[in-house]
C-alpha cells in the first residue's frame, strides 16, 4: 500500500514533482518548494498551508517537535 510519495531528496524539490506519484491538483498547483521554511508551515497544518491537499494528517502543534521533524527531513537524500 502507498500512503504517500517518497520523501527521499525532499528538500529542494517543488511540491508535488515526483515521478510516478499522482499527487492533488491543490499540491501541484501550491507553488511551494520544500525548504526549511516550507516544510514547517506544511507540517503546522498541512490543510491550512494547502487547502484541498489529500495528505490525512493534522500536523504538528509543538514547533520544536515540529523543527526535529524538519531537520530530519533536510537530511533525506
Ligand atoms: C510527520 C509526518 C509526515 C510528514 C513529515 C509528511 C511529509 C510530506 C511531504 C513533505 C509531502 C509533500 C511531498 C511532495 O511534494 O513530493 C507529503 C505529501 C503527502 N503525504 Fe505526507 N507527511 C506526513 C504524514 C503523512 C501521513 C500520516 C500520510 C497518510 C497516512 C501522508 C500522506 C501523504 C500524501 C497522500 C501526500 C500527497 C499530498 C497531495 O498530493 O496533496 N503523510 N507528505
Amino acid at each position: 500500500m502507498r500512503l504517500g510519495p517518497s520523501l527521499a531528496g525532499v528538500a529542494g524539490r517543488k511540491a508535488g514533482t515526483l515521478p510516478g506519484y499522482t499527487y492533488s491538483e491543490a499540491l501541484k498547483a501550491s507553488g511551494l518548494t520544500w525548504n526549511e521554511a516550507t516544510l514547517d508551515k506544511w507540517l503546522t497544518s498541512p490543510k491550512k498551508t494547502v487547502p484541498g491537499t489529500k495528505m490525512p494528517f493534522m500536523g504538528i502543534s509543538d514547533p520544536a517537535r515540529r523543527k526535529q521533524v524538519v531537520d530530519y527531513l533536510l537530511t533525506l537524500e
